[in-house]
């Protein structure tokens, strides 16, 4: 006898700490696009974790590397080598077309704190303790802890939290002069998400970020891309500073690195690979055997599937039949993204819209499609890799009755 909604939601209900607003759904079986409910009922998931399942769920070869893992060995600390993990790094800097270090942790919070401390002790032997500021994007997003929750630029995630990490600096995203204003002698890096993902999923433009380069140059600060949302081939490359061939020093990741099972890293090339020494930084679990395997054969199967390719196709045509849905109904605004990270907003004020996305959002999962609202009026799109256009047709579909009102 397997779990049920009900008394699963009871449990959760007494026990967990209510810091999420859970959809009334158990899902308790997965398989590439599909997801499976306690009574079988099959849906189509186009949010994958968020952003994280891009092989797809319950990939065999993801299953298997962790099952021999599993039998083998689960655990050594991090004072001794792992098999995988070092060939995990060798393949992350080969994807990053080379001349990466990693260091890996367990999450995208943890990814971006680790960035952090190695600007800020790269930032200190370039000029002193006081060189210590790190800029970043309004209505970014890099997590919860309180370093990561720092360089976030929403307020209203970070309140209730007061007091912040003091030294960072929130600019508005693709306005040149104001990161031109903003990064002083006091600034160790720039850190900025290449596309802003739970802030609405907002692109940089390339010249935004080739004039992030050019400043980062000019005044020896460290770049630093936050691709936890946006890496792993969501957007097409490996990392998405490759399609817009802009380059940083660090770059942090996390979400599909191990399609599913909790894994981040923090990449570093050139001299900020040489920031942290022995005792500076460290982790319990981070790039342990059984995720180092795991994330192994992700990036295998993300390059062997071709699943960059694909995202880069089916994103094209998930924009495309948003857009063209957005031209039948009135009810949406241009679609905006880059490969399989798409977000569309509800048109403001229009009476043809009686739901909000969070409203819209519910009743596509009772027709059996998962996608995800930010805030009132935004519908995010993260498939996984493998999305299909008889897939996306059947969102389109769905989503034409659902703002229908039908
Ligand atoms: C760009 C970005 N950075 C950091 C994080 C934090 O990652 P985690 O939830 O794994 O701590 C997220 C999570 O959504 C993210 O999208």
């Amino acid at each position: 006898m397997g779990a049920h909604l009900d008394d699963v939601a009871a449990l959760d209900a007494a026990y967990h700490l209510p810091t999420y607003a859970r959809k009334q759904v158990l899902f308790v079986r997965g398989d590439g696009m599909r997801l499976y409910d306690d009574e079988g009922r099959e849906y189509l998931d186009f949010l994958s974790g968020i952003g994280v399942v891009n092989l797809g769920h319950a990939h065999p070869a993801v299953a298997d590397a962790v099952d021999t893992q599993m039998r083998r060995l689960v655990h050594v600390s991090n004072l001794y080598h792992v098999e995988h993990r070092a060939a995990l790094a060798e393949r992350l800097s080969a994807l990053g077309d080379g001349g990466w270090r990693s260091f890996f942790c367990n999450s995208g919070t943890e990814a971006i704190e680790g960035a952090i401390k190695l600007s800020r002790r790269w930032g200190r032997t370039r000029r002193g303790d006081a060189c210590h500021r790190v800029v970043t994007a309004e209505r970014s997003f890099h997590g919860r802890t309180m370093g990561a929750l720092s360089a976030t630029g929403q307020s209203s995630k970070q309140g209730a939290f007061a007091p912040l990490l003091p030294g960072f600096d929130h600019v508005p995203l693709n306005d040149v002069e104001a990161l031109d204003a903003a990064v002083t002698a006091e600034t160790c890096a720039v850190l900025l998400e290449p596309v802003q993902g739970e802030g609405g999923v907002y692109p940089c433009t390339a010249e935004y970020l080739e004039a992030a380069r050019r400043i980062c140059d000019e005044r020896e600060v460290l770049l630093v891309f936050d691709e936890v949302q946006c890496g792993c081939f969501r957007t097409g490359s490996a990392f998405a500073w490759q399609g817009y061939g802009v380059r940083p020093d660090v770059v942090t990741l996390a979400k599909a690195l191990a399609n599913g099972l909790p894994a981040g890293a923090v990449m570093a090339s050139g001299d900020a690979a040489a920031a942290l020494g022995p005792g500076d930084h460290g982790s319990t679990f981070g790039g342990g055997p059984v995720i180092a395997a795991a994330a192994l054969a992700t990036l295998d199967a993300l390059v062997s599937e071709d699943l960059g390719t694909n995202a880069l196709s089916a994103g094209a045509e998930l924009r495309e039949a948003l857009e063209s849905l957005a031209a039948r109904t009135g009810a949406l605004s241009d679609a905006r993204g880059r490969g399989l990270m798409i977000a569309v907003d509800l048109a403001a004020g229009d009476e043809r819209v009686a739901l909000d996305a969070q409203a819209i959002a519910s009743a596509c999962l009772a027709r059996g499609i998962v996608v995800n609202a930010i805030g009132e009026r935004t519908l995010r799109f993260l498939p996984p890799l493998v999305c299909t256009s008889s897939e996306t047709a059947i969102l389109i579909d769905t989503l034409e009755v659902v703002l229908g009102g039908a």
